[in-house]
């Protein structure tokens, strides 16, 4: 199994040896990638719609793992057992979907799991949710597949209030990476607030907070 750039930053942050559960799997190609590595033996491959569940047991049994990867149905982890796996990552969906999964599913409170988020949209407010439930996002990656970059957070239960501020929620923990292409999406946040800050400008209107912000983006721009 090859995995593209997304897939593969995604699966280099999967600890080893845990049960692995891959939240609207789709294609399982994660799981499936996973196992044949040897970095679990025993996975969960869930989706909300039996489509994409079919092709995820195309790709399971076609590699022979029938016995390693459970498929189910699932919305969120509405579906699953406390604890029933402990290495845990939800792909591609939206921020706003993902947070749903994360305030509903009380088991995820817990220091010995570990959430792998790749949001679409909304990594902000996805931020925002996992401080107000205890979470520290440990590290963030970010990836690029053709010309999108897509980040991820690595996620741990804390037990501790996360003090934060608007400008944690708006780069993350992308300031303490050094590659190329944190860099990069930095710079892009950057452009997206400075933008956004020239049209309330045009426009006459009010705009102090943002332009205090985008002072503070501006050291990353490139
Ligand atoms: C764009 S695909 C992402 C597939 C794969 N995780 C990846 O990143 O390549 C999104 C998948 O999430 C599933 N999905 C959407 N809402 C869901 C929910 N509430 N619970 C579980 N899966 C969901 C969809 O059916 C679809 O298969």
């Amino acid at each position: 199994m090859k995995l593209d750039n997304r897939l593969m930053a995604i699966a280099d942050l999967v600890r080893k040896d845990k049960i692995f559960a891959d939240i609207g799997t789709d294609h399982a190609y994660l799981p499936v990638y996973l196992v044949e590595n040897g970095i679990t033996k025993k996975a969960i491959a869930a989706d909300l719609r039996v489509g994409p569940l079919e092709n995820a047991r195309d790709a399971v049994v076609s590699y022979g793992y029938s016995e390693q990867i459970e498929l189910r149905l699932s919305d969120g982890l509405d579906n699953f057992k406390e604890n029933e796996a402990h290495e845990i990552a939800v792909a591609g969906m939206g921020g706003l979907l993902i947070s749903s999964f994360i305030e509903r599913t009380h088991w995820l409170k817990n220091e010995n799991i570990h959430l792998i988020l790749q949001p679409m949209t909304h990594v902000e407010e996805l931020r925002k949710t996992l401080f107000d439930n205890k979470f520290i996002i440990d590290k963030e990656v970010v990836a690029k597949d053709g010309d999108k970059l897509y980040i991820i957070l690595s996620c741990y239960y804390y037990s501790d209030e996360t003090a934060y501020t608007d400008l944690d929620l708006i780069v993350g923990k992308l300031p303490h990476n050094n590659d190329d292409l944190s860099k990069e999406y930095l710079s892009k946040i950057y452009n997206k607030y400075k933008k956004k800050l020239d049209a309330l400008k045009k426009a006459d209107k009010e705009c102090t907070d943002l332009e205090e912000l985008v002072g503070e983006l501006k050291q990353w721009q490139q």
